[in-house]
């Protein structure tokens, strides 16, 4: 019999730095790592998508597409990976599906082998359109369930899910745990039921933030979990992965083999030893980031968002009333039929319980995309809104959309491409102009020049 193998993803390139520097990495940093990297023996390079994108045209005066093939053309062994919001793409709003289909077509043939897609609020019609096109243009479709906790998201939901996304057409499944709330002991029941119904491979992803990562990713191995999602050790810990040489050695000790070769990890962490240390001195990297903060197993939300909050609080000079916010998180929560705190739905969950409190009286004020949330346009909320508490906050007269969101979209790739007609110059640029629209189109005029 042959020996158990898990293989590794590599995130440095997307999901660590992005994590612990704003996703500030900038191709000269990284480019001659991509040899070492190519031969370390990943399954796969996490390395678009995300907030990648964005951070490209914003601040590093990249072309994101470009990027993508300068890193594709280097890799001869390992496969690229991506992050996709499904119908939301890199973005927080639905995307038409003549634009869904645009994208996940460039991105696969501008070089993306697997593409992993997940819904903030685990709505599978959201995932529909560009689980098709990724099939259809012969990559990897793996689908990531979102994790979260609420009374609603029990193990046996998730397990629900998870025979849902396999119907779908999965060529494999992700565990998605943005906020690194997954305990050990859940992440073992997780995968050891999931794998009893399917042998697709089962991928965990996860973060430091509370401490409990590394615990977490060795019980789903001792469960048969099939793939880990790890970052080279300067860029590992804190709100980042787990380190991928911590996690080899662990599985050596067992016997399974890691297909990594420990001299080039080496290497690697030389060479990301020293990025770090360039941008821990010019402050892009804080190191706030790389401590523990059990705050999000004591709240149950996410790092990210407390942060957020308490930075309104203060701009608000209110920061006593932190406590008061943090009691209001659940209730909105259940008011709103308990959402994942995942983008974008954490900052709206977080927001709408400020403004519950500091206004003194709950949904006097309502942003819009709650109220968009609560018209059904980012899709089903895992439990139904209770009926008066939908009319309190939208009123009467609003249809709510009950439907696949997207069937509401009427196609609007052409009608983009046009309005581009001036500063892009391959159907890659329209897409860049329609993800964002005023960045892009800055970029593309800069880019020119
Ligand atoms: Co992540």
């Amino acid at each position: 019999m042959s020996r158990r193998k898990v293989e590794f993803v590599e995130t440095v390139l997307r999901d660590a730095h992005q994590s612990l520097m704003g996703t500030r990495l900038s191709y000269d940093d990284f480019k001659d790592s991509l040899e070492l990297l190519d031969d370390a023996g990943y399954k796969a390079l996490e390395c678009w998508g995300g907030a990648t994108f964005d951070a490209c045209i914003r601040y590093l005066d990249e072309d994101p597409w470009e990027r993508l093939r300068l890193i594709k053309s280097k890799l001869k062994n390992t496969k690229t990976q991506m992050l996709l919001r499904g119908q939301n793409l890199l973005g927080y709003k639905n995307y038409p599906d003549d634009v869904v289909r645009k994208f996940v077509e460039l991105s696969i043939k501008n070089g993306i082998d697997v593409v992993r897609v997940f819904d903030a609020l685990n709505d599978t019609r959201n995932l529909e359109t560009s689980i098709k096109t990724v099939k259809e243009f012969g990559a990897e479709a793996q689908i990531a369930i979102a994790y979260t906790q609420s009374p609603v998201h029990s193990i046996d939901y998730y397990l629900d899910l998870t025979k849902d996304i396999i119907d779908m057409g999965a060529d494999s499944i992700a565990i998605k745990d943005m906020s690194g709330i997954l305990t050990p002991y859940d992440s073992y029941e997780l995968v050891r039921r999931i794998k009893k119904f399917t042998d697709l491979d089962v991928e965990i992803h996860s973060h430091c933030t509370t401490g409990m990562a590394e615990m977490t990713y060795l019980k789903a191995i001792e469960a048969g979990v099939n793939i880990v999602d790890t970052a080279i050790s300067p860029f590992s810990s804190g709100t980042s992965q787990p380190a991928t040489e911590a996690i080899h050695f662990l599985l050596k000790e067992q016997g399974i083999e890691s297909g990594l070769n420990v001299e080039v990890l080496e290497e690697l962490a030389d060479f990301y030893g020293k990025i770090k240390n360039k941008y821990l001195e010019n402050g892009l990297m804080p190191t706030k980031v790389l401590g523990t903060n059990p705050k999000g197993l004591i709240y149950q939300v996410p790092g990210g968002m407390l942060s957020n909050l308490y930075l309104q609080l203060q701009g608000l000079n209110k920061l006593d009333l932190f406590e008061k916010v943090m009691e209001e998180i659940p209730k909105v929560r259940k008011d709103l039929g308990y959402p994942p705190l995942v983008t974008p739905m954490s900052q709206m969950v977080g927001t709408q319980s400020l403004f519950n409190i500091v206004t003194g009286q709950r949904y006097k004020m309502v942003p819009n995309e709650i109220k968009d949330y609560i018209k059904g346009k980012y899709g089903k909320s895992p439990v139904k809104i209770d009926e008066d508490f939908v009319r309190s906050i939208i009123g009467d007269a609003n249809d709510i959309i009950v439907d696949r969101p997207a069937n509401h979209l009427k196609d609007s790739y052409q009608e983009f491409k046009e309005e581009a007609k001036d500063f892009a110059k391959s159907e890659e640029d329209v897409l860049t102009y329609i993800m964002f629209p005023e960045e892009g189109k800055k970029f593309l005029l800069n880019r020119d020049k």
